[in-house]
């Protein structure tokens, strides 16, 4: 299990648990593109079609590879969406594939406007994007705002003088003195957050790998291009972006110090408060006016958003709502146990800061299956999950391969590791590989995702977990996510409810009631690994009746209705049933 070793409050903090810690019915009558185009609400509530969406997060590299040369591409992608459009997914949000020395698999970008050769090309990405558009599915692309390759045109020029008009796109300083870096700021990558560039004897700053050096913010021409490389994309028909590491996109002029902490990160640094080069107020002046572009477009702005609470993170909404429409609330996935008192805690304190955005697993956090469970019910807890965040008011981003219980496969060797940081921090930091392996689509050579050896190897599981076996059986996590995500486009009360915390005391079932206007409907969450009973008066809730409808249960009795006085959960069992009035 990884867990522990959380600091809240600093950025990028590696943990155990994730590596990335900071220290309906009417949605159906009116299609998505349609709304999207007229700007118009999907519901009486006056939602945009992003509360009503369910988000996928795609990692191009590892999804489905069409060219059969070990990594997954774009034509890979549009050959799986009638699979994703069949699992209930509305918007897809592809991680970086443009082109890149992959130096951080894509998050280093050397061109913001094309296609890495290795995904495909942009007539590709066209074909993908009209493909999405016929089935309903929003493309999401991924915004890598704070830094640049250092192989991008613009680093380039900027480093060849100190002179050149392009210099003041990024962050460049003399040091201290001989060998002396500026300040004493690190890269949450590990090792000192200034590179000394030889040719003009100045530094240049980094957050995160030497390759990817901090774009200038505070340079106006700088905002312009990249504000101009979101108009580029929204022409071609994306939605919206997830925007990378948007905490670290201001560094105090001054280069004041940050504080040290006492003890070591796992490459050996000194702990540090990431005081004056993270979550700088000047950040939300740029959203806002991102904000005002992706308007325009009527598109959605998602956050990686890594707060320390709920404050924190209601800052990203903006005052006026005038910020990110959907800024991630890790704080969820951060419970690190399954715990009733925990998750009732956060999902409380996110549903009071705004529309919420939930998310279990990504690229850079190890994958739930492992984090929460047990060893021995983990298919059960993988649909406990699903019957969790899945039904809370808010909008979700599901992680490829969560639908279908894919584990972490973690290298065991440091020879095998492919991303930096986990050669870096070996043995303790392992690297992200082990939750970006491929997806497991049937039982043939390479799960399906590839005819040659994928970049990553697959993970021994996937004989049992892929998708087309997991289709055949009634029971699997696959086809309870299936029934959890039709529920959730049905319900009104599921898209549009509020939530409404019930049995606040009880500390190992976590209950509440979606409720809209005369609907309510129950989830009831065992998230202990012993059979329970809850019993429910919904009479402080106006609610009268003595019966629940059953819409979808782990119960192995499969009950049609089930009386609100005792509702007898297996161990991480899930009910989720109609109030009868
Ligand atoms: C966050 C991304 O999710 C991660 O994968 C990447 O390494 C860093 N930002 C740097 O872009």
């Amino acid at each position: 299990m990884r867990i522990g070793n959380l600091q809240l409050g600093d950025f990028f903090l590696p943990g155990r648990m994730m590596r990335w810690i900071s220290a309906g019915v009417l949605a159906f009558s009116l299609g998505p593109f349609e709304a999207r185009s007229q700007g118009k609400p999907v519901d009486a509530e006056g939602h945009q079609w992003w509360q009503h969406a369910v988000f996928y997060e795609i990692y191009p590299r590892s999804f489905a590879d069409s060219n059969n040369d070990g990594i997954g591409d774009l034509n890979g992608i549009t050959s799986k969406l009638d699979y994703l459009k069949s699992l209930g997914v509305d918007a897809i949000w592809i991680t970086p594939c443009y082109p890149s020395p992959q130096v951080d698999f894509g998050y280093d970008v050397s061109d913001y406007e094309n296609i890495d050769p290795m995904y495909g090309t942009l007539q590709d990405f066209d074909r993908l994007a009209s493909q999405a558009q016929k089935r309903g599915i929003h493309i999401i692309m991924d915004f890598v705002m704070n830094h640049s390759s250092d192989q991008h045109a613009w680093f380039k020029e900027s480093r060849s003088s100190r002179d050149n008009p392009k210099r003041d796109w990024y962050i460049w300083r003399d040091g201290k003195g001989e060998n002396q870096p500026p300040n004493n700021w690190l890269s949450t990558f590990g090792g000192p957050a200034w590179k000394f560039d030889p040719p003009t004897n100045q530094w240049y700053y980094h957050f995160f790998y030497p390759e990817q050096p901090d774009l200038n913010w505070r340079n106006p021409e700088v905002e312009k291009a990249m504000f101009d490389v979101t108009r580029w994309w929204y022409k071609r028909g994306v939605a919206g972006f997830r925007l990378d590491a948007v905490d670290t996109l201001f560094e105090d002029p001054d280069l004041k110090d940050n504080p040290v902490l006492p003890g070591k990160n796992r490459y050996g640094d000194p702990n540090m408060q990431n005081a004056n080069n993270t979550k700088l107020p000047e950040l939300h002046d740029i959203l806002r006016r991102l904000r005002q572009v992706a308007d325009e477009h009527d598109a959605v702005l998602i956050g990686e958003t890594w707060t320390k609470d709920i404050d924190e993170l209601k800052l990203y909404y903006g005052e006026h709502s005038n910020e990110l429409q959907m800024p991630m609330d890790f704080l969820f996935a951060r419970v690190d146990k399954l715990s009733a008192p925990e998750f009732r805690k956060q999902i409380a304190g996110v549903n009071a800061a705004g529309w919420p955005v939930f998310v279990l697993s990504n690229h850079d956090i190890v994958r739930a299956y492992v984090r929460y469970g047990d060893g021995e019910h983990n298919d059960a807890i993988a649909k406990l999950m699903a019957g969790l965040y899945l039904t809370l008011r808010g909008t979700p981003i599901m992680y490829y391969g969560e639908e279908i219980g894919m584990t972490n496969n973690d290298p065991q060797r440091k020879e095998d590791v492919k991303d930096p940081i986990g050669r870096l921090g070996w043995p303790e930091e392992k690297g992200r590989d082990g939750e970006r392996t491929p997806m497991q689509w049937n039982t043939a050579a390479n799960a399906g995702f590839s005819k040659r050896k994928p970049w990553l190897p697959v993970p021994a599981g996937s004989s049992t977990h892929n998708v087309a076996s997991e289709l055949k059986d009634q029971e699997s996590i696959l086809n309870f996510y299936k029934r959890v995500l039709a529920l959730r486009h049905q319900e009104p009360a599921l898209l549009d409810g509020e939530y409404v915390a019930l049995n606040e005391d009880d500390p190992n079932v976590l209950s509440y009631l979606r409720r809209y206007k005369d609907q309510a409907v129950l989830v009831v969450l065992n998230m202990s690994a012993r059979k329970q009973k809850a019993a429910f008066d919904l009479g402080a809730q106006g609610l009268s009746g003595a019966k629940a409808t059953t819409m979808l249960t782990t119960m192995k009795t499969h009950p049609k209705e089930v009386s609100l006085s005792s509702i007898a959960l297996e161990p991480f069992g899930v009910y989720i049933g109609k109030i009868v009035k």
